[in-house]
């Protein structure tokens, strides 16, 4: 039985870290959890719209942790135009964020007419931006639209702008369906997908009734949890993490109408080793963390390793204000 190991320091495609005092509170705690470089959600109030507003929030969040790369996505709206993609380009920022409007935390302003932005994918195609998709479409009950079948009622759009954007590179986020995984494996090279160590574990019904580990796209059925795991399992370059941790405060987790988001980051790697060696992959977990994900996006290999050892860790019951994923309970891997 493998007793450590010993991994580049991982690269976590989605992750939140809010603003202001939360920002502070939980940027220290990423590389604790074995991530060295992150792309950092654009869905702050206001959202991250200009090549300037990015900029200043990698600053911020540098700031507190210095060692930390960061990378930044604009939230795409009306005002990115042309213009802003290539100065975006220019400038380092490596992608666009699409939100659906309404299907998520702060998409209130997302996009009601993907098509409407054309324009602004060919500039992206252009300037080598990647287009990172949160995949559902709105609930609709007159239409029998739901949670439960959002994610595959987008992969239409998905396909239609790989379709007529074929040099676009798209991430499709935090996959949930076995439907989306079967999207991303028949498509081109250009088309990848994150997934989180939370849809790795969750099905309904551990999120019905549990408000922590509610979030969006909601876990869904045993079978596509089990495709997930199929992808993850086969090594495939087209699956790596992004983590979609997302901290909310304690109260407006565990009250009537919780917000969305599980919150990992702190334990990124433990939860990922025991996740993966419940599944029979853990030998599949550096190419996942740290060789996918930065081959899709081409940045530079991390330098840095880190090491786990089989070591009983328990997951605190708060970080803060705010409950991590397992709270409470005991995983098989600490941190070194
Ligand atoms: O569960 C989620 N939480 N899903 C998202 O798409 C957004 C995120 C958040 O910002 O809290
Ligand atoms: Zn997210």
């Amino acid at each position: 039985m493998l007793e450590s190991l010993t991994l580049p320091l991982a690269d976590d495609f989605h992750l939140h870290v809010r603003q202001g005092a939360m920002l502070r509170d939980v940027v220290p705690l990423i590389r604790q959890g074995g991530v060295g470089r992150c792309l950092v959600m654009p869905n702050t109030v206001p959202p991250i719209t200009s090549v300037e507003q990015a900029l200043a929030y990698r600053d911020e969040i540098q700031s507190v942790d210095p060692d930390l790369d960061v990378l930044t996505t604009l939230y795409l709206c009306p005002e990115l135009t042309r213009d802003v993609i290539m100065r975006a380009g220019d400038a380092g920022i490596t992608g666009v964020k699409l939100y659906p409007r309404g299907v998520t935390t702060h998409s209130d302003l997302g996009v009601a007419d993907v098509g409407a932005y054309d324009e602004v994918f060919a500039a992206m195609s252009e300037a080598g931006l990647v287009l990172e998709i949160h995949g559902e479409v709105q609930s609709d009950a007159d239409r029998d639209i739901c949670v439960m079948n959002a994610e595959p009622l987008f992969l239409p759009v998905v396909e239609r702008l790989h379709r007529h954007f074929p040099a676009l590179r798209i991430v499709l986020e935090h996959v949930t369906t076995a439907e989306a995984v079967a999207f991303v494996e028949r498509a081109g090279e250009r088309i990848a997908a994150t997934i989180t160590v939370h849809h790795l574990d969750l099905i309904v019904d551990d999120w019905a009734g549990q408000n922590h580990n509610f979030c969006k796209p909601v876990a869904k059925y045993p079978h596509d949890r089990a495709a997930l795991r199929a992808a993850v399992s086969s090594g495939s370059p087209k699956f790596f993490l992004g983590s979609d941790s997302a901290p909310h405060p304690r109260d407006a987790k565990e009250c009537a109408v919780g917000c969305a988001g599980v919150f990992t980051s702190p334990l990124m790697l433990p939860y990922l080793a025991d996740c993966f060696e419940r599944i029979g992959c853990l030998e599949k977990l550096a190419a996942f963390v740290s060789e996918n994900g930065r081959r899709f996006y081409d940045v530079l290999e991390s330098r840095d390793c880190v090491t786990l050892e089989r070591r009983p860790c328990d997951v605190p019951k708060a970080y803060g204000s705010v409950v991590p994923y397992r709270a409470g309970e005991t995983l098989a891997w600490s941190m070194v």
